[in-house]
């Protein structure tokens, strides 16, 4: 399967920076682009600039989340067809810091999802145990309930990515061991044959939580990792580059 490494650049950076990282993303994406699907998702404020810079490159641009009803009274809140209609193709949703901040549950995040499939969107659906969870042994329980409380059930296996991000390795510099990634990950498997039924083997399954250049090669080289959802280092040019073409 084709690996897709995607960039979530979170809250961070100005306008001047957005634009320096797209341009540097799209100089290098003229050298040649590794063998993946490539995406960056900017912070809202800055996505038009970036689908702009990007245009006519093979770097594809998303949104960090999206609103689970299609229009209306929600203030502050972005609806999915309004990040299509800027020019992105997939959407993050349930994200931990999401669910954190935001109380964000297993509900509204698969009303996100879906509004984002019927938008055009491609979601990113994100899973991930706490230390505390993992230390009390309950990392596949978790995961069970995140995927099947937040997946929608029958999709096109085609237009879904689900993401395991185990929220104690994100911007902490500690990874999942491969052991433990190769364990969720055949868990996330296991279930989407449950959920999505015929041709979920096609489903996409993303590693997220401190990938960086130097560690990049043996966590996508693991079975059903298929490719990365990369935070701080993907504010970099040259390590996300380097990140894409370990895949
Ligand atoms: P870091 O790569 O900074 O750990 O962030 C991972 C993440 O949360 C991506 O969505």
């Amino acid at each position: 399967m084709r690996a897709l490494i995607a960039g979530n650049w979170k809250m961070n950076g100005l306008g001047e920076d957005a634009k320096a990282l797209a341009e540097g993303l799209k100089g290098l994406a003229e050298g040649g682009q590794p063998a993946c699907d490539l995406l960056v998702c900017p912070p809202f404020p800055y996505l038009g600039l970036v689908a702009q810079t990007l245009a006519g490159s093979r770097i594809a641009v998303g949104g960090q989340d999206c609103h689970g009803a299609t229009s209306g009274a929600h203030t502050g809140d972005t609806a999915a067809p309004m990040l299509r209609d800027i020019g992105c193709t997939y959407v993050i949703v349930g994200h931990s810091e999401r669910r954190a901040d935001h109380g964000e549950t297993d509900a509204q995040v698969r009303a996100k999802a879906e509004v984002a499939l019927a938008a055009g969107l491609v979601p990113i659906v994100c899973v991930g145990e706490t230390e505390k969870e993992r230390n009390a042994e309950q990392t596949l329980a978790v995961i069970a309930r995140q995927v099947k409380g937040s997946v929608p059930a029958g999709m096109e296996a085609g237009r879904l990515v689900v993401a395991y991000e185990p929220v104690w390795a994100i911007g902490t510099g500690r990874t999942a061991t491969p052991a433990d990634v190769v364990q969720v990950h055949a868990e996330i498997r296991r279930l989407l044959v449950g959920l999505v039924g015929e041709g979920s083997e096609k489903v996409r399954i993303l590693y997220g939580g401190s990938v960086k250049p130097d560690n990049a090669r043996e966590l996508l080289s693991q079975a059903n990792v298929d490719g990365a959802l990369v935070g701080g280092a993907s504010l970099d040019a040259e390590s996300f580059w380097a990140i894409a073409e370990s895949a």
